[in-house]
């Protein structure tokens, strides 16, 4: 960290309460500093979802994944246990498992062949006799730290992390009701943004502002005077009782239920639930400039009977996405101007936008 990006982190005040608070600057969503020191205390520090349980359920699944610029390998192992490693040989550090998930008894890398077993131990050297102070059960794959709430399997690259619960904290009894048990995954789409990954999760938690304007559809069904915004530990819950409307046929049909509940857990995890609906968004940067952000559908009944019904659902989630994609490409492009440093926060609409960028500056002003 050198002083010029010192002085970009000194430029936000974290401690400025909401009524007197600005959002973080500007630079701190084109600067390359900044991403790199997001890669290390934030997405190299935080749990992070990397999978869903029912991708590694039985015994020989396994997932693929990059996080913070580490390649990761998930598996269910023989005994039911499920763990994680760097997807990284001992040998000259090739990637032992090259799919993206599947399965697998044995991994053995493609390079020269030496395999793991599902436990991460290795199984298999050739040609490797005579290699002096060799110690075969020292040189199995690296683990990380794993575990899983609800469907979902996070990791977290710092050994010295709290458990999963600390960070989570009362997020999970604020789901907990939901059963989201109930609900199963239907669809996966994967989106490709050109803005900062910090715009799409602003753009996420501004408490609704923008869902008049942006989101004709959907605020159809939405009693946007009630909206609630929860903010507690690491994590966001807006919420909002849900209206019957006309306006709109295809929401009408697809958004219903007495509230939705939109969840978002630091840094870039969110749940969006509906009756009988979810879709998680994982946000993850690639680079200053874009993020991809992976959607994953959930519904109560993923039979073919309920295929077409769906799919509808997920034809709105895109249109709602549709919208918000156009406007955050817009406001990358703003934040690179020279008229714009820093904005002020609705203290009615977004005090999550205000624990998020807390919660940022607070891991970028950790000095490791
Ligand atoms: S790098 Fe894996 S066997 Fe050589
Ligand atoms: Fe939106």
């Amino acid at each position: 960290m050198d002083f010029f990006d010192r002085d970009i982190l000194d430029a936000y005040d974290d401690l400025a309460p909401l009524d007197q608070a600005f959002t973080i600057p500007a630079s701190w969503y084109v600067n390359d500093g900044i991403a790199a020191l997001e890669g290390a205390n934030v997405f190299g520090r935080s749990w992070q979802m990397v999978a869903r349980a029912d991708q590694v359920a039985s015994a020989g699944q396994f997932v693929t994944a990059e996080l913070a610029g580490e390649p990761l390998l998930i598996v269910r192992g023989n005994d039911g246990q499920l763990r994680a490693f760097f997807n990284v040989c001992r040998h000259h550090a090739a990637a032992v498992a090259t799919e993206e998930h599947g399965q697998a008894s044995i991994f053995r890398c493609p390079y020269h062949g030496w395999s793991y077993g599902l436990d991460g131990s290795l199984k298999g050297a050739p040609e490797f006799e005579g290699v002096c102070g060799f110690d075969r059960s020292q040189n199995g794959l690296v683990p990380v730290t794993v575990d899983t709430r609800e469907q979902f399997v996070f990791v977290n690259l710092d050994p010295e992390a709290e458990p999963l619960a600390t960070f989570l904290g009362g997020l999970v009894q604020r789901v907990a009701p939901l059963n989201l048990g109930a609900l199963h995954f239907f669809e996966r789409r994967i989106y490709t943004l050109n803005c900062n990954w910090k715009v799409f999760v602003d753009n996420y938690l501004d408490g609704g502002y923008h869902v008049p304007h942006l989101h004709k559809g959907l605020n159809s069904v939405l009693d946007y005077k009630q909206y609630t915004i929860e903010c507690e530990d690491h994590y966001c819950l807006q919420s909002s009782p849900m209206v019957t409307t006309t306006e709109d046929a295809n929401v009408a049909a697809t958004r219903t239920g007495d509230r939705a509940w939109y969840f978002w857990q630091y840094p870039n995890f969110m749940l969006n639930l509906y009756a009988g609906y979810m879709d998680t968004n994982l946000v993850l940067p690639d680079g200053v400039d874009h993020c991809k952000v992976i959607f994953d559908f959930y519904f109560d009944d993923v039979s073919e009977a309920a295929a077409e019904r769906n799919r509808q659902s997920i034809a709105v989630g895109e249109r709602v996405n549709d919208e918000d994609v156009g406007i955050c490409e817009a406001v990358q492009r703003g934040l690179h101007s020279r008229a714009y440093g820093a904005g002020r926060l609705s203290v009615r609409r977004e005090a999550g936008e205000h624990l998020f960028h807390r919660l940022l500056a607070a891991d970028l002003k950790r000095i490791p």
